[in-house]
């Protein structure tokens, strides 16, 4: 019960930093979408699309901005009242991955941008293939850190020992797709790898943003980012950072 009540607690813990994640968290490369496509082998324009876990919209935007259909999906309010503010003429319906609020055979496609990892996959596969109509298909995606990259893995050291109790690292997050083969799904994965050149106070504001982080006081958080700005700034004196990243991609068509 107390282990529900704090992965919940994680899981909604956003909603406090939801001006941050928004302005801070990267964004997903166009590739992403084409890879989307021709994994599913349907277009995006013109999909019924169901972005769970919108969060702020970021993934909803781009989603739009492609042509497709799609309505937000969010249970958090601090980050569904900042979805409004920066989405204001997309949809959205609060509501959880886990019990989806739509009927059955409804959605073309079922997008987790970042959030299929909070979800209880014993309820949430069921609950999208129940939602999906044949042929359809779920797509979940992270942009997982590249600790490929020495200074990107020297951060994860340090997130590791300011926060042990918090910070579990990137590695593994995308084996939450591993229930989708055993529930029937037919299971495609690709692996892009794309960067974003930012300056240091934006890369502190999605360190803010991050679940290990914004389930901190303000108070408890506010070392580690000085420590982090100092060590950033070692690294990239100008003030400029450049940060790669693993796209891990993952659609499971529903067979028709
Ligand atoms: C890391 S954010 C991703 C936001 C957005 N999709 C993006 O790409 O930036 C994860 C989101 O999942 C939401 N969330 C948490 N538990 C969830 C659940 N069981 N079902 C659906 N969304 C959930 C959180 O409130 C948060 O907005």
């Amino acid at each position: 019960m107390t282990e529900r009540r704090n992965y919940r607690e994680a899981a909604l813990s956003f909603g406090a930093v939801a001006a941050e994640y928004d302005r801070g968290r990267p964004g997903y490369p166009d590739e992403l979408f084409d890879t989307v496509e021709r994994l599913w082998g349907r277009a995006l324009k013109g999909a019924r699309v169901l972005d769970v876990g919108a969060g702020t919209g970021i993934a909803t935007r781009l989603l739009a901005a492609r042509g497709a259909d799609v309505v937000a999906v969010e249970p958090s309010d601090g980050m569904a009242a900042r979805f409004l503010l920066s989405s204001p003429a997309l949809p959205l319906v609060r509501g959880d991955g886990d019990d989806l609020p739509f009927h059955d055979a409804s959605a073309d496609l079922i997008t987790y941008a970042q959030a299929f990892h909070w979800t209880h996959p014993e309820r949430s596969v069921p609950e999208a293939i129940r939602v999906l109509r044949p042929g359809g298909a779920v797509a979940t995606w992270w942009n997982v850190q590249d600790e490929t990259v020495p200074w990107v893995r020297a951060r994860g050291r340090r997130m590791a020992a300011a926060l042990p109790d918090r910070y579990h690292g990137y590695g593994g997050i995308s084996a939450h797709t591993a229930h989708f083969a055993p529930a029937g799904l037919a299971v495609e994965r690709a692996v892009l790898r794309w960067e974003r050149r930012l300056t240091v106070e934006h890369l502190l504001t999605d360190l803010t943003s991050r679940s290990y982080l914004a389930s901190l006081g303000p108070e408890e958080r506010a070392p580690v980012l000085a420590a982090e700005r100092e060590a950033v700034l070692a690294e990239f004196p100008d003030g400029v950072v450049v940060e790669p990243f693993v796209l891990d991609v993952t659609v499971a068509v529903k067979r028709g």
